[in-house]
């Protein structure tokens, strides 16, 4: 422990999560990503005064770059709680207007999380937060939430454009805010990952079939959004083998399942890839103690980051759904696994509810200080 170490000095053991990166056009003071959670605090979709707060002091913490916590597409059916922030209307625009400003203002950059449901009618949270408006009808894929489990309907193809268009009206005004890019939620199980996956995709059309012919959706929304927007504006997409309907789930089971559907999503411009576990340090496939973020790496050639348990001893559903408080990991395999160009960013989710200065306190060696997670900390938008 290095009792001088600062942001701009930190303690040599964790000194490769503090340096500089620039990736396309976004840069990035260090390596450290906020990972996007739904606080639903936003009454009515609108993110207030106390969500800028509450990213400006993650931003006054150190973090580089912030994913806001999913935030509405303009879709009728995108939404399944009304406290979760809408990206549409000139009143929540106004309040991501004020996050923007504030994150900057701290020397963070941020982009906004483009959700929708599709099928599932809960979030996240839900069970948490017991605020789940279940009005809308649930689209998706081939009105499954998963293999037999139906809910919603099948989209049509005009509901299908609809919504790409959406996404892509969503990252204009992202853009027009002077926000540093969008992150496309494609992970746990929501519209775009039910696409992804084969349980939620039965479709015979262009949108269905392999890997890579479920990668068409997706990839038809970044193409959408590179047109609205520029080509240097940063496209995030967050995928993941884990769904909230089955944290088992293997949507791609081997390498080569993998290769084939980054691949279209390479071509469509995807920037940089968002690999969601639950656990960071487990690898991905047999053979290799490459994790999922190793893998897309490796495999698409564009940079990656990589999520799940960041310092914390119990992962996440563990924290959120049966009441276990994670304590503390240190951060020397992750550290280890950065040095190695495993990934390019290291994404921290809890660990930073509790400890908005995060990396702070890991810069100055002192990780072991870090306050546990339990899901006491969701109480209060802090
Ligand atoms: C999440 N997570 C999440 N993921 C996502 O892509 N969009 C979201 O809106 C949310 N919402 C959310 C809310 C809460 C309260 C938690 C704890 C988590 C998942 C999150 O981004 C992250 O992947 C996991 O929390 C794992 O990282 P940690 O917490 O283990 O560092």
């Amino acid at each position: 422990m290095n009792g001088g170490a600062s942001l701009d000095h930190p303690d040599a053991a964790v000194a490769p999560l503090f340096e500089t990166v620039t990736l396309g056009s976004l840069e990035l003071r260090n390596r450290l990503v906020m990972a996007p959670m739904t606080r639903a605090c936003s009454p009515d979709g609108v993110p207030g005064a106390d969500v800028a707060a509450y990213y400006r002091r993650r931003a006054e913490g150190g973090v580089g770059l912030i994913v806001t916590e999913g935030t509405w597409v303009g879709h009728s059916s995108a939404s399944n709680d009304p406290n979760v922030p809408m990206f549409y209307g000139d009143r929540a625009l106004a309040g991501w207007g004020e996050v923007c400003r504030q994150v900057h203002a701290a020397g963070a950059k941020v982009v906004p999380q483009l959700w929708h449901v599709g099928a599932a009618g809960k979030s996240d949270v839900a069970e948490i937060y017991d605020s789940v408006a279940d009005e809308a009808e649930g689209l998706s894929p081939s009105g499954l939430v998963k293999a037999g489990v139906p809910a919603g309907r099948a989209m049509t193809t005009g509901e299908i454009e609809t919504v790409i268009e959406a996404y892509a009206v969503a990252a204009r005004h992202a853009f027009d805010l002077g926000f540093d890019g969008v992150e496309i939620h494609g992970a746990h199980g929501y519209l775009v990952d039910q696409f992804f996956w084969h349980e939620t995709n039965a479709r015979c059309d262009e949108f269905g079939g392999d890997s890579a012919a479920r990668a068409h959706f997706a990839a038809a929304i970044v193409r959408r959004i590179r047109a609205r927007t520029n080509p240097a504006f940063p496209i995030i997409l967050r995928f993941s083998q884990w769904k909230m309907q089955d944290y088992g789930a293997r949507a791609w089971p081997s390498p080569a399942d993998l290769a084939a559907f980054l691949q279209p999503l390479v071509e469509a411009g995807v920037d940089i890839f968002h690999c969601s576990q639950r656990r960071y340090w487990e690898p991905e496939f047999a053979g290799s103690d490459l994790n999922l973020a190793g893998w897309t790496r490796r495999l698409s050639g564009k940079p990656t980051i990589t999520v799940g348990s960041v310092t914390l001893s119990a992962e996440m559903i563990a924290t959120l759904m049966e009441g276990a408080t994670a304590a503390t990991r240190a951060t020397d395999d992750l550290v280890e696994r950065l040095t190695r160009e495993e990934f390019d960013l290291v994404a921290i989710g809890r660990a930073l509810i509790t400890n908005p200065d995060w990396p702070k306190i890991v810069a100055a060696g002192r990780t072991m200080q870090l306050q546990p997670f339990s899901v006491a900390a969701l109480a209060q938008l802090v």
